[in-house]
């Protein structure tokens, strides 16, 4: 996708010069000729293991604490697979948490970086922009708009400051309430604010609490199951926000959504219960803000509200990680005054150019829906992992609370071994990683391995080997390995 301006410029030339374009293709065949030479696992390459054992040195050295994986790369792929530094490859089945959904070297995305080469400047901002910025959005409103009311989008660098931005449009809009409702084990990302609002005890850990949040829980099927169904939760939950709310009149501004609870341990919810806490909330004033940073993409629809069928409800939504950009969407009525917001930086020029390219390629045909390529992914990583169970049951202990052994929707991939016991859980991850899978755990108790694998270019015959590598983890785990 070549960037955006206006016909008959000098900067129209330039973005459109016949023979740059050529040269692109040169180089973007070159780098698939690279690219192609990764093709499975690899193990460390022994003479480059000195000098990689000092980049992780001074990785360690710079941040102040080594980095929690040994995890940098040579700056080439091939799809779901990437060179480390150490000239290892690896399944990578995490993307930087979610962030590079294209996978590694894929040509679209190289493509589109170079394009972004072109324009005379890197940063835009809320003062000077290109237009890339603009397009990006206006993407996003495009595919939002279908089933929401949501009709504007501010552009920001970060997932934290995309939510900063949303309580503050929450905040105007239901002045002077300031109170907010989340869910338990809710997580929101690292400001001062987000960090008060998720919940998490390591995350507020020396923060001035300024920030009033009540909790309700998020769903969960084996709990309702407790209580004697899907009717007695609903109820029990909008008798706490009825409690609040009375508490609380006049004074609560908005209930922040995450609707598949991301490090919450990939808790997917039941519409009817999310159903009957937005009603709430419109009958009482409170905005509906649906944080989407983690789930946008990925679910069987490109906004998770639209898969539980809940759009018409949202005031107010934000995305972030695989569309490179950050954002805050919000409907006509939510649009604040001026002055709320701004900032010098909206991103950079590639921030919008593989922004675009990721959300025209998750709009192409066959993504979507319960028979889509995402679902029928997520269906294949639960039977790799019945298959791994049948073979290893011992590995998969009864786990009351995870709701079976895996678990998820789309891209948002979990399983539970070892009874979700957080210290053999995160073991896994780390043997998992030596024996060529990059993944990450989940959760609060169970705690569960997560995956977030590049779909988009991942093939179906990928996941077999995938786990070929996880069962050598486990099982060095289940062998008592540290
Ligand atoms: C649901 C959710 N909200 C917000 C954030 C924060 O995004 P960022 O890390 O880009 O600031 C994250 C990050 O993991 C997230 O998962």
């Amino acid at each position: 996708m070549t960037s955006s301006t206006t016909t008959g410029t000098v900067g129209d030339g330039l973005l459109h010069d016949e023979s740059i374009h050529a040269a692109f293709d040169t180089i973007v065949e070159k780098v698939g000729e690279y690219s192609a030479q990764i093709t499975d696992v690899r193990e460390p390459t022994a003479e480059i293991a000195t000098d990689f054992k000092q980049m992780l040195t001074d990785a360690g050295k710079i941040k102040g604490r080594p980095l929690m994986y040994p995890s940098i790369s040579s700056g080439v792929g091939n799809g779901a697979l990437v060179e480390m530094a150490d000239g290892s490859v690896k399944w990578d089945m995490l993307i930087g948490i979610g962030v590079h959904f294209m996978g590694h070297s894929n040509p679209k995305v190289i493509k589109a970086q170079l394009d972004a080469a072109l324009l005379d400047t890197t940063k835009h901002g809320n003062l000077q922009t290109s237009y890339d910025a603009v397009t990006f959005g206006e993407r996003l409103i495009d595919h939002a708009s279908k089933n929401s009311r949501l009709a504007h989008a501010f552009i920001t660098t970060s997932g934290a400051m995309a939510n900063e931005s949303a309580i503050k449009v929450c905040y105007q809009k239901h002045a002077p309430a300031t109170r907010v409702l989340a869910f338990e084990n809710c997580f929101m990302g690292r400001s001062v604010t987000m960090a008060q609002i998720g919940d998490s005890a390591a995350g507020r850990q020396g923060i001035p609490l300024s920030t009033q949040v009540d909790y309700v829980p998020f769903w969960n099927k084996d709990r309702a199951d407790a209580m004697g169904g899907a009717t007695k939760f609903i109820d029990y939950t909008i008798g706490r926000l009825e409690r609040y709310q009375s508490r609380y009149a006049g004074q609560i501004s908005t209930f922040i959504f995450e609707l598949v609870q991301g490090e919450g341990g990939f808790n997917v919810s039941n519409p009817d219960y999310l159903k009957a806490l937005m009603e709430f909330c419109r009958a009482h004033r409170i905005a509906v803000w649906a944080d989407e940073i983690q789930t946008f993409g990925r679910t069987e629809q490109m906004f998770a509200f639209d898969y539980y069928g809940l759009g018409d409800f949202i005031d107010v939504c934000t995305v972030g990680k695989m569309t490179q950009a950050c954002a805050t969407m919000y409907t006509e009525e939510y649009n604040p005054k001026g002055g709320l917001l701004s900032g010098t930086f909206t991103g950079a020029t590639v921030d919008f150019t593989v922004g675009n390219a990721l959300i025209d390629e998750l709009a192409s045909e066959g993504n979507y829906g319960p028979d889509g390529k995402f679902a029928q992914h997520h269906a294949e990583f639960c039977r790799q992992v019945d298959l791994l169970a049948a073979k290893h049951p011992d590995w998969f202990p009864e786990t009351p609370g995870s709701e079976g052994i895996s678990g998820g929707v789309g891209g948002m991939m979990r399983f539970t071994p070892f009874g979700g016991d957080k210290k053999k859980v995160m073991q896994a991850c780390r043997k998992a990683y030596d024996e060529g899978v990059i993944c990450f755990y989940c959760g609060h108790g169970p705690f569960h391995v997560r995956m977030l694998p590049p779909l988009p270019v991942m093939k179906m015959e990928d996941w077999a080997r995938v786990f070929e590598c996880m069962e050598r983890a486990l099982g060095k785990v289940a062998a008592g390995a540290s």
